[in-house]
């Protein structure tokens, strides 16, 4: 047992990005064991396990170790998707860019079915093979059409496992590849037309799908009103929150940083600093035509892992504001700490 684990943690260090169910395996492993609650269908967690997971443990669950919270905002938003998923319907995680949808979701599906990678991305070019099923010409060619010619799509094998499959981006692909949704979600089955035998994949329970949306992308493919109907929709809204945004980058920082190998701690009075120019540069958003991956430091964050393109404007844009609030802070009479002091000089030193 002890060499089985030894080997799943080698495994996993050799992973660039190892999904939820991988990274936190042990410490499913271990709400699992202690688990009493009514678990609905297949979920290998109950309802009250899966937000602990995502939410983090507090001493009134009187657990014997402490779970790390690993999404951060209002509690409100993860029950209700918790109870979406345990219902009829699908999920739909609506919110700006780099509002942890897709976190949350990841980390949903890790709880309830320990697999978070039955995705399918969202774009202009996703067609109704990649929801449904796609051939094997080759073997069509030589074999016949058959199930087992048939390539299933991430989603036909959720429903056939009874598992969770996301649908990333939803509003990016046209709307009538949307709408082949809307009879998987109702009548929970894909028919094959093109097999004459064993022509229907049907939905085990515990199937269902959480879909996020990107609010900026209202209005590019819009949700036709059925399919609307067969989501629950879950707005997440940016985080305002400075101790939720500092705790944010703080969890994503360390994050990037271990994945790259980099043992460094951000020191609390440069978090300080920057999560107060964010607030000030959203602050000032209004009065300019700034892109919305700014709207947030983990937004930010996010945005620079993918985009060499503007770092240098955006670069001068924050040192220029920072400078600023240090200025300040050292004016500020209240914030003479020696502390606070020395941070803010290595900030200076940093930018
Ligand atoms: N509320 C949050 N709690 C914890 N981590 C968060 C939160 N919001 C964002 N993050 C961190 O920021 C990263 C980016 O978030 P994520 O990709 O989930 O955003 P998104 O809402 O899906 O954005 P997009 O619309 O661009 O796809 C996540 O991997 C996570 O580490
Ligand atoms: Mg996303």
């Amino acid at each position: 047992m002890a060499t089985k684990s030894k080997k799943k943690a080698e495994e996993t260090e050799q992973l660039l990005r190892a999904p939820a169910e991988i990274k936190f395996a042990e410490e499913l492993e271990y709400l699992e064991s202690i688990d009493k609650g009514v678990k609905p269908f297949s979920w290998r967690l109950s309802p009250q396990m899966v937000r602990i997971f995502v939410l983090g443990s507090t001493p009134a669950d009187k657990l014997d170790r402490d779970i790390p919270q690993k999404w951060y905002g209002d509690a409100t938003y993860v029950e209700r998707a918790i109870v979406t998923l345990a219902s009829d319907r699908g999920l739909l995680l609506i919110g700006d860019p780099g509002t942890g949808k897709s976190w949350l979701a990841e980390l949903l599906s890790a709880a309830i079915c320990r697999c978070s990678t039955y995705v399918v991305q969202g774009t202009a070019g996703t067609t109704e093979d990649q929801i449904k099923y796609s051939w094997n010409v080759a073997r069509v060619i030589s074999e016949g059409q058959s199930r087992d010619t048939m390539i299933p799509s991430p989603i036909m094998v959720a429903m056939q496992r009874g598992e969770l499959a996301r649908f990333e981006e939803l509003t990016r692909s046209t709307s009538d590849v949307q709408d082949s949704l809307i009879s998987i979600l109702s009548e929970k089955y894909i028919s094959i037309p093109e097999l004459s035998e064993d022509a229907v994949v049907y939905a085990k329970p515990g199937f269902n799908i959480i879909a996020t949306a990107n609010s900026r992308d209202r209005g590019v493919n819009d949700l036709s009103s059925a399919l609307k109907r067969r989501f629950n929709f879950v707005t997440i809204p940016i985080v305002t929150n400075a101790k939720q945004e500092k705790q944010i980058v703080t969890f994503r920082t360390k994050d990037l940083a271990a994945r790259n190998g980099f043992t460094v701690e951000v020191p609390p009075a440069l978090l300080d600093i920057l999560v107060q120019t964010f607030s000030d540069l959203r602050q000032a958003q209004s009065n300019a035509t700034s892109d919305a991956k700014f709207s947030n430091l983990h937004g930010l964050l996010k945005y620079r892992e993918s985009s060499t393109r503007q770092q240098d404007n955006l670069g001068t844009m924050v040192q220029r504001k920072m400078g600023r609030n240090i200025t300040k802070l050292r004016s500020d009479e209240d914030s003479s700490e020696e502390k606070h002091r020395k941070w803010v000089k290595l900030s200076e030193t940093i930018w």
